[in-house]
């Protein structure tokens, strides 16, 4: 029976165009698998839309001088026809500044606030009195209490990785004028999370614990452990949906609120203009909803928005939520702002007619249990070895052998010939790898049949038996042919571009996915194809090494504009250095802070007494590393507590060229609770 399968794409945010990490990582997976789920016979809704709201989107708008709805103008469609020209099938796309969009937000969120689903909560935020607004984390900037790091925004300080707070910022500044913020009392709307910690529970951690990714089951798991609290679902800004109750003025939805419901909205435009009604997919039982995501919004797919979807009482929940990990290129971190990516926009233009060939790298190396890698070369070889080499190699063979031999008909052939079943074989891995969400392996299994066929007619040598034994040239001949047409039928999910062309050049059209599994034959005798024409053709060095320059340049470019040191800092006087206590110190113990991949918490000698520390280091050392090693440390700091430890003192740590980091220390080794200076 057909099923109803409700498929979403995570919403990109229409503050810059998307990359290959998006594509590997989200819109190329759920594309495959829509596509599957439409040859599979089923009812298929494949949503996704620009999410253009949020901080995001205001930080881009200042930074290029325009407003915010510029912005998303412009990013919403560069982004929907780098979609459309990979071929990423979605049956909506549309974008959350919509009047729909907003509508039926508002109406949400005045659903859960009249059935008393929120909290109300007073809390002091920062203020920036010239700019008139309260101030996002985002928008706060000062010295990382952890690392010392200046220009640390006041959600996450990105030299030491650790989570903060804008409190814990010292100096905080407003990002917006620079001045120094006050706290001012402002009432936002919260879920109350912790009251759907038994639903979670019972949902996630016991319902699907076979099968859902260990990753997003992990993670799920990491934060129903440490407890939920309740989330603010609104915010005092000026860019967002409105929130649709008196006293609200100046308060817009918390743009993680507004953007999953999204989802729901687009489905309703794209119900009404197809003559659906959007509840088959949203409110009834029969109904499969799958969300693509990346690991950074497995949190909100897993607990908030399920969680307001139970609030709300009248929706299904996702019955799985396959996130990808995150694609690095030519092994180094994707960066909108280094500018370090491979633009899908650009890619499209540089390669007008080689869609599938990103379509099958980015498959082939998708990050679908750890992060992953994308170089240049590789993609080259993969282009050259297995598209032109093995692929295209094997369909132009049949092509041109069946112009030569037999006029472009196929020749009579047994339809129980035994080589046959490899076909069955590979539609039903296919199909039982994509219901798991292995694409790799999908996309392996696709491949091992276009191998087989090569190697079946290298084997069979038709060239050869058509002189002394014609009878079996036609038999490999016609077993060739229903490969070829196969890996038509097959590719479809993963190369749609090729799929339609092989399928023209041998005059076939599209089947259902039941039909390729379980037919004899999938091109008849008599039935003729026409010319050969090439599916592949080969990348040259120079291209490549075109690519690899203008990533060069760009590595030129960041050193130019972000030179490695930065400007002196404000001028001291010798008596403020002399109030910094710094001594020699000896690590003793070193563990991982749990749920931190970040921190140790360490165990110090200081000379003076020995005391806690904990320190951002463990993504460049191991704790069994740190121990004994002699270090410095600031020993006159105000303790703080750092994920509940108390923290008494910091470490000195310098960064290596490639990011790791390194303790300062003496050269040679002295006696613990030498001073320095
Ligand atoms: O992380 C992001 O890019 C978000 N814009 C994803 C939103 S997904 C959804 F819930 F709308
Ligand atoms: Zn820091």
């Amino acid at each position: 029976m057909s099923k109803r399968k409700l498929i979403t794409a995570a919403l990109p945010y229409a503050n810059g165009p998307v990359h290959i990490g998006h594509l590997a990582g989200v819109y190329i997976p759920a594309d495959v698998y829509a596509r599957l789920q439409r040859r599979l016979g089923n009812d298929v809704a494949f949503i996704c839309g620009s999410d253009e709201h949020g901080i995001p989107i205001t930080i881009r708008a200042k930074k290029e001088g325009v407003s915010p709805q510029d912005i998303v103008d412009k990013y919403h469609e560069i982004i929907k026809k780098s979609f459309s020209d990979l071929g990423i099938s979605f049956d909506e796309y549309s974008r959350t500044t919509s009047k729909n969009h907003h509508n039926l937000s508002q109406k949400f969120f005045k659903n859960l606030y009249d059935n008393g689903k929120f909290t109300e909560e007073v809390s002091e935020q920062y203020y920036d009195e010239q700019a008139g607004e309260f101030l996002a984390d985002r928008y706060i900037v000062g010295t990382c209490p952890n690392c010392g790091n200046d220009n640390t925004y006041g959600d996450q300080c990105e030299k030491c990785g650790s989570t903060l707070s804008p409190a814990e910022l010292i100096n905080p500044k407003s990002a917006l004028s620079g001045n120094i913020p006050i706290l001012k009392e402002t009432k936002n709307w919260y879920l109350p999370l912790n009251k759907y910690e038994d639903f979670l529970n019972e949902w996630i951690i016991e319902g699907h614990k076979n099968d859902w990714k260990t990753n997003v089951y992990g993670q799920v798991k990491s934060w129903l452990n440490d407890g939920l609290k309740p989330r603010a679902m609104t915010r005092d800004l000026n860019w967002g949906v409105p929130v649709p109750l008196p006293n609200a003025e100046g308060k817009v939805m918390y743009v993680w609120f507004d953007a999953p419901i999204g989802y729901i909205s687009f489905t309703k435009e794209w119900a009404e203009k197809n003559n659906k009604n959007w509840k088959d997919y949203w409110q009834n039982e029969n109904s499969d909803l799958v969300h693509f995501i990346g690991k950074d919004n497995i949190v909100f797919h897993c607990i908030i928005f399920p969680s307001m979807l139970k609030a709300h009482g009248e929706y299904i929940m996702p019955t799985n939520v396959p996130a990808f990990e995150f694609l690095n290129l030519e092994n180094d971190k994707i960066s909108t702002s280094r500018n370090w990516a491979v633009w899908a926009h650009e890619y499209v233009e540089e390669f007008p007619e080689q869609q599938d060939v990103l379509r099958y790298t980015l498959l082939s190396s998708a990050p679908e249990t750890k992060d992953n890698n994308f170089t240049w070369k590789d993609f080259q070889t993969k282009n050259n070895s297995e598209l032109v080499g093995i692929f295209g190699n094997f369909i132009n063979r049949v092509a041109v052998l069946m112009h030569k031999y037999y006029n472009g008909k196929i020749p009579t052939g047994n339809e129980n010939a035994v080589e046959l079943s490899e076909i069955t074989k590979a539609a039903k891995e296919i199909r039982e790898f994509l219901d798991k969400y292995e694409f790799r392996n999908a996309l392996s299994s696709l491949m091992n049949l276009a191998r087989f066929g090569n190697q079946y007619l290298q084997t069979e040598e038709p060239w050869k038996t058509i002189k002394d034994n014609p009878e079996k040239a036609a038999q490999s001949l016609f077993v060739s042919a229903q490969i070829a047409v196969a890996l038509g039928q097959l590719c479809e999910p993963f190369l749609p571009f090729t799929s339609a062309k092989l399928l023209k050049m041998f005059g076939i059209e599209q089947q259902s996915w039941d039909m390729v599994e379980n037919s004899k034959t999938l091109i008849n005798s008599g039935h003729a194809i026409h010319e050969a024409s090439l599916l592949f053709s080969k990348i040259e060095d120079e291209t490549i090494e075109y690519q690899i320059q203008k990533l060069e340049k760009t590595k030129i470019n960041n050193a130019k504009t972000n030179p490695k040191a930065n400007p002196m800092k404000d001028e001291i006087i010798f008596d403020d250095f002399t109030k910094i206590d710094l001594r020699t110190a000896t690590i003793l113990e070193a563990v991982k802070v749990e749920k931190a991949d970040k921190l140790l918490q360490l165990k110090v000698d200081t000379g003076v007494d020995i005391r806690t520390v904990v320190s951002g280091i463990a993504e460049s050392f191991s704790p069994e590393e740190v121990i004994g090693k002699q270090v410095m440390i600031l020993l006159n700091l105000a303790p703080r507590k750092i994920r509940g430890i108390e923290s008494q003192g910091m470490l000195l740590l310098t960064t290596k060229p490639d990011g790791k980091l390194s303790f300062v220390t003496p050269d040679d080794k002295v006696e613990n609770g030498i001073e320095i200076g």
